[in-house]
């Protein structure tokens, strides 16, 4: 297993998370579900793909947003077919659930969270009795192999639909917190252009920031490595001992949400932990 899971991180250019993807492999194996949890820029678009390309099983990935319909999970009949043949199988066009049952393979939700409650539904008989009825199609069985892999952000971060009691029980879940601060800095370096690579004052300030959004009263949700990786890129385009506050106001702002009692501005607070980051450093 040791070797393996260090061969996905390898060639999926992962760092960290060995237990996780050992974890995530074990569940897949079994045909459970999975369910990988997390706050925004935590991974899990990520150790999901990783896993789900590594099995090398068919591959169907989904995007979940408020507009997505069951009929593009499902498939759908083909109105000019329908008008020369009638309804039959050969005029019906297969959505991704529905080509994931019938090819063994494993449908990838991003977001699951984010599809409508229509949308959850649907999926519920699949995963369940692994079976979806579609009208004037008949009855799809899946075959063996067939599974299901989603994300979704928890409960508190999202202001879509939660999932619902009858379909997370269908899912093993796996929890994703955030990672060190040595592995942190190892991913923006692999993130950024390697051009980059070499400023390793400003990857580490950088990461010393974010982080420290996460753990500032002030701040009710802090930022992701992600927001470390934008500014590093923002700030090696400014010249100055200032860039890394000017690369912060823009980076951040838009990634961590203001506890509600705070009578300092955003950019203040954003100051106020850069100067911190950079007396640290030096
Ligand atoms: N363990 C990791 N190894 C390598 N890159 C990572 C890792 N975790 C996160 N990243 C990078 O951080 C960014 C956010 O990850 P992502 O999987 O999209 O987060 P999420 O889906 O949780 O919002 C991406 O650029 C991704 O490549
Ligand atoms: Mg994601």
């Amino acid at each position: 297993m040791a070797e393996e899971i260090e061969g996905i991180q390898q060639k999926h250019r992962i760092i960290g998370r060995a237990d996780e993807l050992a974890a995530a492999l074990a569940c897949v194996r079994l045909n459970r579900n999975l369910l990988i949890e997390g706050p925004v820029g935590v991974g899990k678009t990520v150790l999901a793909l990783a896993v789900a390309r590594h099995l090398n099983r068919p591959f169907f990935r989904v995007d979940g947003d408020e507009s997505y319909s069951e009929q593009k999970l499902v498939g759908w009949f083909d109105p000019p077919i329908v008008l020369a043949k009638g309804y039959s199988q050969s005029s019906f066009i297969p959505g991704p659930l529905t080509q994931a049952m019938l090819e063994s393979g494993i449908l990838f939700i991003n977001e699951l969270n984010r599809m409508p409650e229509s949308v959850q539904n649907v999926l519920l008989p699949g995963l369940d009795e692994r079976l979806l009825f579609v009208p004037k199609y008949g009855e799809i069985a899946a075959r063996d192999g067939f599974t299901v892999i989603a994300t979704q952000n928890p409960r508190e971060f999202v202001a879509t639909s939660h999932l619902s009691e009858a379909l997370r029980d269908r899912f093993e879940l796996i929890l994703l917190e955030y990672q060190s601060y040595d592995e942190e800095v190892e991913i923006v370096r692999l993130n950024v252009p390697e051009t980059l690579h070499a400023h390793d004052d400003l990857i580490r300030t950088a990461v010393t920031v974010v982080r420290a959004t996460r753990e500032t009263p002030q701040i009710r949700r802090g930022a992701s490595v992600r927001a470390a990786i934008s500014m590093v890129e923002l700030a090696a385009q400014f010249q100055g001992s200032d860039a890394i506050r000017r690369a912060a106001r823009i980076a951040l702002p838009t990634r961590v949400d203001l506890a509600d009692d705070v009578n300092k501005s955003a950019y203040q607070i954003i100051d106020d932990i850069v100067d911190a980051a950079k007396k640290k450093a030096s």
